[in-house]
């Protein structure tokens, strides 16, 4: 066991209301091993009522610390780390000029592996602890990142990317040795010896990945859905309904569904774990599918702003029900900081609320990248909060690291206020140490 005083950020459970923060300006945060051995929360609350509950177990004191649950990343690339930044017109020619040419590298097992060093330590140190990425298609870019993920003890989840057409021909996913399976086939060969190799090991999940309909054949569409009935606990993750030309097209190429969300319903790719990044241009009868589904959206508000996507809306998607959490996107995102993901998703917000009458609370930002991400994941109660059982993936922040930070926060005069401050000015300087659950 284990104890941190400190500030303490985290959320009432979703049945008390949505988004809900907790917050104890003198806390207790007491870790301790479950019975599988893992590092859970034990308990959480005031000094004054918890400090002389646990006498001889260790308190760390970290005093001015905030101590918040670890951000919860919904979607990101991690074969993307150096599209960041990449400008074209729109998503169509910002994948054919940047990102298929640094995807088509991670063929080499030596740069999967350096590459999934990288990413991970970017991620811990912005205080990411729980990630929902693609790979490529390579089979050696999912063994690197999950490798690398097992050793820091991660919850990370990824999988081998789908896509059997209308990409660079090394880019498609490859055929056996000759005469035996096709590229469709292999793929399906390889997602499934993946998910067996590889999901709940330890912290790990495997998702199954079709990059998106417009990249895959309704035989490769038909077989991830497959796999996705007889592996019910896996997660499914996508895109759709990013951009307008990338609408037209996949409604050409799939003109019997009702709709480009639709498509991937039809192929039995939306269930609960089915999570789909941008979902900006839906209509209500895509948000209903969402809904009924239990499909969640990964909401990438700088790559939106970055790449001319669009705005996600919030009103709609509130209207009817369906779930939802926040990603960085990178590369088509610009930052890995759940700060500047978070802002982005504020002015997106904005841009609602000239049109909607809506505005979004600082808790209810952060809650979409911790408590409301892992919700939306399927993960309540088990990452992404700081609430009793919860695994211990925690974040110190320091908001003193900045003059302007320290200034700033210094004149909080409310819980709201004091959020506003650290997602307006925050990032990776913030983050003064990220702590990840460990198991003995
Ligand atoms: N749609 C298909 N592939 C991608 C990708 O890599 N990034 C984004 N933002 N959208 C996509
Ligand atoms: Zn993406």
């Amino acid at each position: 066991m284990k104890a941190y005083r400190a500030s303490i950020l985290w959320f009432a459970p979703h049945s008390e209301g949505p988004a809900r923060a907790l917050f104890e300006e003198d806390g207790l945060l007491l870790i301790g091993p479950n019975a599988q051995g893992r590092q859970v929360v034990q308990a959480v609350g005031a000094w004054r009522d918890l400090g002389g509950q646990y006498p001889g177990v260790t308190v760390e004191h970290l005093p001015g610390r905030i101590i918040a649950p670890g951000f919860v990343d919904m979607h990101i690339h991690y074969p993307q780390t150096h599209v960041i930044g990449s400008p074209a017109d729109g998503l169509l020619p910002w994948l054919e000029h940047y990102t298929f040419p640094e995807e088509k590298r991670f063929s080499a097992p030596e740069y999967s592996a350096q590459a999934a060093t990288f990413f991970i330590a970017e991620l811990l140190r912005n205080g990411v602890t729980t990630a929902l990425t693609f790979a490529t298609s390579h089979t050696e870019s999912v063994n690197a990142l999950f490798t690398e993920a097992r050793a820091h003890s991660m919850r990370l989840i990824t999988g081998l990317c789908l896509m059997d057409r209308h990409a660079p021909t090394d880019l498609l996913n490859q055929p056996s040795a000759p005469g035996r399976a096709d590229g469709t086939e292999q793929s399906l060969l390889e997602t499934e010896a993946l998910i067996q190799r590889w999901h709940g090991q330890g912290r790990l999940g495997y998702a199954i990945t079709p990059r998106f309909a417009p990249t895959c054949t309704d035989a490769q569409l038909r077989g991830a859905g497959d796999l996705a009935a007889r592996y019910p606990d896996v997660w499914i993750q996508s895109h759709v309904a990013e951009n307008k030309d990338e609408i037209a097209w996949a409604r050409e190429l799939f003109p019997q569904s009702r709709s480009y969300l639709a498509t991937y319903d039809d192929f039995g790719l939306m269930r609960q774990r089915s999570i789909y990044a941008h979902c900006i241009h839906f209509d209500d009868d895509d948000r209903a599918l969402m809904r009924d589904t239990g499909a969640a959206a990964a909401i990438s508000p700088t790559s939106n702003l970055f790449l001319g996507s669009g705005f996600f809306d919030y009103a709609g998607a509130d209207r009817v029900g369906f779930q939802y959490g926040l990603a960085s996107d990178v590369g088509g995102g610009t930052s890995f900081s759940p700060f500047h993901t978070m802002l982005g998703a504020y002015y997106v917000g904005r841009e609602g609320q000239t049109k909607q009458g809506l505005s979004l609370s600082p808790q209810h930002l952060w809650w979409q990248h911790t408590a409301g991400a892992a919700r939306a994941l399927g993960l309540e109660g088990v990452v992404g909060n700081l609430l009793p059982g919860c695994e211990a993936d925690f974040v110190v922040l320091n908001p003193q690291a900045t003059p302007l930070m320290a200034r700033k926060t210094s004149r909080a005069a409310s819980l709201d206020e004091l959020l506003f401050s650290l997602i307006v000015l925050g990032d990776d300087r913030l983050v003064e140490r990220t702590v990840i659950s460990q198991a003995f």
